[in-house]
């Protein structure tokens, strides 16, 4: 073998270097790269022994339960995810980790979807932020981050085969935005592919998916993995840009037999060789246990952070002062089987087995001394009249009925999907004849998906949204309620008063292999706040123990690059508290397609009584674009845009209006462009005006009734020829090229910029 072939790994090597050598680890060759452990993510590190699942099935090594991602978009906050971030990757180094996958990141389409639990929001704002803050957390401990499943994965019905029909603004609006501005600006190590298709084609096949956008556009320079199972084709996969399949499917030697029929480039696996090797470069030499005294040490202190960040997560929905408890003086009832067996994270392969465990019947008991409890229902959901009657007569006596419901372990999971956002109709019930007897109550919720309220809340003096809070969730609640921390959580999604007003109602889950998101960008709160639809309780939605008051707006341009927003936020009540502020920003212009406000900015203050802070959040004039589907480009319309800083989507405490020229970008004018195209270009309508002066359209358009010369607006330049008014394809074509000298001597003032 000549010596260029000796350094040259044959091809069946390279081949195999592209599917996985097992459930969790990628192939390595000696002195190419070495292989590496992979683990579920995303709120612990599920570390399986040999053989393992990726279905949740199998148990795995114990380790630290965080707040699932329900519960961390609930905090709205940046430092904590960091932070949560950083301890999962020391935990999953100790344990020989290379990356964990996650985090999830899908967008919430759906009150309905059955991995919400393990995703961060409607929006893509905050999903985004808090992404990436996770992924930088993670990689500071040098492990690699997984952002998951790339993309327009938001359900669960049908997911290995479905197509999500995505209309291109909402594509890069909403789904794909958050993938945007993580890999843009967290560099994660790796991207998982999902299972469906994304308008037809299969996302761990999509070229213009995983090379045009992801690669070519954004800069991704890591490894893509696909989801377990998720390829079909691997030859296509590998060319349209996946690197490594997951798990192997014992199908090398159909790559070797394409690369020799010249179907597939060698170089498509040198390069996932490189992108391998560099991934070796970021999360270094393969790692060995941490001994167990380390171990400890790290499991302990991330214990404790789980439960702070499970008190920073949970949502104060409604409080009429019952809140927080008095322990010298309430005598608290403890209803509900949730509150002895605690649901702390939801189903499929991100389920942990956590390192501790206790329940809030424990954690309040501890605090209140002997509380009654009565379970007042099973999980099971099967109505039991004794267990309801023991209940009623444990709050009978008591000052406080504290009702623990939620949704049982088997009403969502990865894997399927919810068709209702209902309680338990059993726990409903319980519900309303403990409250006929207790003189307050307070409702506490476990739930991974949104659950209606409209139907109970009227029974409850407060309610206080627990979501799925790991391991810690227990003592975190009890904090909450007696007082020793105040509730912060915000609410990530909205709560409808009922399914049925959602935008995805009437197209979730779709059928027969596809699924049409008619609601395009108007997903959660952009649907219901554009159209002013009543809510349950809105995005941003949080209260807490105290209050707090905005004042002095002001809004300064930051150079060309957008505005600088301050405000101030004081605490004008008698407790210590954490706001979240918000800021929402939208053309003031109605417009069919744009959604009245999107959020746009946030930052969580903590105040002490009568404490002030000035808050300044930048608002990049890059984020005020649309995606310009005929220009292939993000697009800022010239225009007045409302500025809303407030304490939740519907909140608005302050407002401004700030201009904007717009990119003034020149779209190149074409005769396919429209009359409307051509006169709203500056170039176009000096055109259009002498043409309408040579021809009959000009002596029509002043006698012609405005409807019809609006009707003129859509129709592209080139079809002016079908409709007898003199107008020749050769009088196109010089109405094109005089256009186009227009647009370039604009261009050469600087005033416009091309596109
Ligand atoms: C699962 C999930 C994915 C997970 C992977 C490995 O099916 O979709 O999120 O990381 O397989 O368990």
């Amino acid at each position: 073998m000549a010596d260029h072939e000796a350094e040259r790994p044959p091809l069946a090597l390279k081949a195999s270097l592209t599917s996985g050598s097992d459930t969790w680890h990628s192939t390595g060759a000696p002195g190419l790269v070495r292989p590496f452990l992979l683990a579920d993510g995303p709120h612990g590190v599920r570390r399986q022994g040999e053989g393992g699942d990726a279905l949740g099935i199998g148990t795995s090594v114990p380790a630290t339960c965080f707040p699932p991602a329900v519960a961390l978009g609930s905090t709205w906050d940046t430092a904590l995810v960091r932070r949560v971030g950083a301890a999962l990757g020391r935990e999953a180094a100790a344990l020989e980790v290379d990356v964990i996958l996650g985090p999830g990141m899908n967008i919430k389409r759906s009150p309905l979807g059955g991995r919400n639990f393990e995703y961060l929001s409607e929006d893509p704002h905050l999903t985004g932020r808090l992404a990436a803050a996770y992924v930088e957390g993670v990689q500071s401990s040098g492990v690699g981050a997984c952002v998951k499943h790339f993309a327009v994965n938001n359900q669960e019905t049908d997911r290995m085969r479905v197509s999500a029909e995505v209309d291109q603004r909402a594509l890069r609006e909403v789904y794909l935005r958050p993938f945007e501005h993580v890999v843009r600006t967290a560099r994660p190590a790796m991207v998982m592919s999902a299972y469906n298709s994304v308008n037809g084609v299969a996302a761990s096949e999509n070229p213009w998916l995983l090379t045009r956008v992801l690669r070519e556009e954004w800069g991704f320079d890591g490894v893509v993995v696909s989801d377990w199972g998720a390829v079909n084709d691997r030859v296509a996969a590998l060319r349209a840009g996946l690197d490594l399949e997951m798990p192997p499917t014992g199908t090398d030697a159909e790559v070797v037999a394409a690369v020799e029929r010249g179907e597939l480039d060698e170089s498509v696996l040198d390069a996932v060789i490189d992108r391998l090797r560099r991934l070796a470069e970021r999360v270094g030499a393969a790692r060995t246990r941490a001994p167990e005294e380390e171990l400890a040490v790290i499991r302990r202190d991330n214990a404790e952070l789980a439960r702070e960040a499970a008190a920073r997560a949970a949502v104060l929905l409604t409080n009429d002062g019952v809140l927080p408890l008095d322990p010298s003086s309430d005598a608290v009832a403890v209803i509900g089987e949730l509150a002895r067996t605690p649901r702390f994270q939801g189903g499929g392969s991100s389920r942990i087995v956590p390192t501790g465990l206790s329940s809030a019947l424990d954690a309040l008991t501890r605090r209140l001394g002997a509380v009654r409890f009565a379970p007042g229902y099973a999980v099971d959901g099967v109505a039991d009249e004794a267990l309801v009657l023991e209940a009623v007569e444990a709050a009978r006596d008591a000052r406080v009925a504290v009702v623990f419901l939620g949704l049982p372990e088997h009403a969502e999971s990865e894997g399927f999907d919810r068709t209702t956002i209902d309680l338990p109709a059993d726990q409903v019930d319980l519900l309303e004849r403990v409250a006929a007897v207790a003189p307050r109550v307070v409702v506490v919720l476990s739930n991974g998906g949104v659950v209606s309220v409209a139907g109970w809340q009227h029974h409850a003096n407060a309610i206080l949204e627990g979501w799925l809070l790991g391991q810690g969730g227990a003592e975190a609640t009890a904090d909450l309620l007696l007082g020793d921390r105040a509730p912060s959580g915000r609410l990530a999604e909205t709560i409808p008063l009922r399914l049925s007003d959602h935008p995805s109602y009437l197209t979730f889950p779709g059928g027969d292999g596809v699924s049409v998101y008619g609601e395009s960008t108007f997903v959660g709160y952009r649907h219901f706040d554009t159209l002013g639809r009543p809510v349950a309780f809105p995005f941003g939605h949080g209260l807490t123990y105290t209050r707090f008051e905005y004042a002095d707006l002001r809004v300064t341009e930051a150079g060309e690059d957008g505005w600088e927003v301050t405000f101030s936020v004081a605490n004008t009540g008698d407790r210590d508290g954490l706001e979240v502020a918000q800021l929402y920003a939208g053309l003031v212009e109605e417009h069919p397609t744009r959604p009245r406000s999107e959020l746009r900015g946030f930052a969580k203050v903590e105040l002490r009584p009568g404490e002030t802070t000035t808050v300044t959040l930048p608002l990049p004039a890059a984020d005020l674009r649309t995606w310009d589907v005929r220009g292939q480009r993000w697009a800022l319309a010239a225009g007045d845009y409302a500025i809303r800083v407030g304490a939740s989507s519907q909140d608005v405490r302050l407002e401004a209006t700030v201009h904007s020229d717009g990119d003034r970008v020149l779209t190149p004018l074409t005769a396919q462009s429209t009359i409307a195209e051509w006169r709203a270009d500056p170039a176009g309508r000096e055109v259009l005006a002498a043409l309408l002066g040579r021809t009959a359209l000009g002596a029509a358009q002043s006698t012609v009734a405005p409807e019809l010369v609006r009707m003129f607006l859509s129709i592209p330049l080139d079809k002016l020829r079908s409709f007898g008014l003199g107008v020749t394809a050769e009088t196109v074509a010089g109405l094109v090229a005089q256009a186009r000298a227009g647009q370039e001597r604009l261009l050469a003032t600087g005033a416009y910029r091309r596109p």
